[in-house]
């Protein structure tokens, strides 16, 4: 059995629905919950007209209108520049708005209004949060220790973005910029609504006696995007002098004696033949020569 108030409250609903039957209506704004610097993000607005002609659809970032689509206008997309916003017009419409190369500003609340046509011109809207989140580059390639004379190869790799990232290498807070960093390299990743990019800064030096004197350096490296500079975690790298093992330092010493004693007895043998022919003279001297006075 249906309870009084129940049926009153769908026939309010119905007479409610009803009164509003033009009543133009904004479903959702859907933007992702992290966009990613540097990558592209598509905000969706999702409505119905319920048979109204649709006036315009309007994008406001923080209360600033950047975007504004009028379908009997044209061009039907007009664009208000406001910083942090990159539009793709090719992929914009109606419905959607694609924010190209997001850069941390980008965050904020997005707005999208629709608009009825005349003579009403209902106006609905919603808001929506927009949080640019920063992948930090990455550091790999690194042994956890190194002995002395081995090299050390290393990989900064940024997170993939839609451009190119000025990549930096630290050692020991130091930024490193010379023949020991090379590169960068792109690596392109083509994924079906963007092409991103890595950007690789190489590093390699080999393992010295400053290094082992002071035991450890430690490695970092940053993206600089625009005046922000995002550093990977920081990396220490020990070092050590490893001395040869006992059977290899023995059998080292034995050879190093052998040679040693070779070389004193081929050096000494002319010596002792010397030594021989001279005592020989001088006895042979002794005997044919008469001692005269
Ligand atoms: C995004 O946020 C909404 C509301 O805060 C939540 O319901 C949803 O699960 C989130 N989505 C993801 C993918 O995190
Ligand atoms: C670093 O990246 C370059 C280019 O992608 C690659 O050729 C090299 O093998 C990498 N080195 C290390 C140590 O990962
Ligand atoms: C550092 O690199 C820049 C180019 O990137 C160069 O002009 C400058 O001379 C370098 N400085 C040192 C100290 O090597
Ligand atoms: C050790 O290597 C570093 C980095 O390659 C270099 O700057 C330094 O001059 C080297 N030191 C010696 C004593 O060779």
């Amino acid at each position: 059995m249906i309870r009084p108030e129940t049926a009153l409250f769908v026939f309010s609903l119905l007479a409610f629905q009803a009164s509003s039957v033009n009543n133009v209506k904004l479903l959702n704004v859907r933007v992702p919950n992290h966009t990613v610097l540097g990558r592209n993000t598509k905000l969706e607005c999702i409505y119905d007209l319920q048979g109204e002609p649709l006036y315009s659809v309007k994008w406001y970032k923080d209360g600033k209108e950047f975007f504004r689509y009028l379908p009997k206008n044209e061009p039907k997309i007009q664009v208000f520049e406001k910083p942090g916003i990159f539009i793709d017009l090719d992929k914009s419409n109606s419905n959607e708005v694609v924010l190209k190369s997001l850069v941390l500003s980008s965050s904020g609340i997005y707005r999208c209004e629709v608009s009825g046509e005349a003579p009403s011109f209902q106006t609905v809207f919603k808001d929506t949060s927009l949080n640019t989140v920063a992948e930090r580059p990455s550091i790999d390639g690194l042994q956890l220790e190194y002995n002395v004379g081995e090299m050390v190869n290393a990989n900064c790799t940024s997170s993939k973005m839609t451009f190119h990232t000025h990549l930096i290498w630290y050692i020991n807070e130091e930024q490193i910029n010379s023949t020991i960093v090379h590169g960068p390299y792109f690596k392109i990743h083509n994924t079906d609504d963007e092409l991103l990019v890595t950007t690789v800064l190489g590093l390699s030096f080999k393992v010295n006696d400053s290094h082992y004197r002071s035991g450890h350096i430690n490695l970092k490296c940053a993206a600089q995007l625009e005046s922000i500079y995002l550093h990977s975690d920081e990396q220490i790298i020990k070092f050590t002098k490893h001395l040869p093992t006992e059977s290899i330092m023995s059998n080292t010493v034995r050879l190093a004696n052998k040679i040693q004693a070779t070389s004193i007895s081929i050096q000494n043998t002319p010596k002792i033949i010397l030594l021989a022919c001279v005592l020989l003279i001088c006895l042979q001297n002794n005997i044919h020569f008469p001692i005269s006075y």
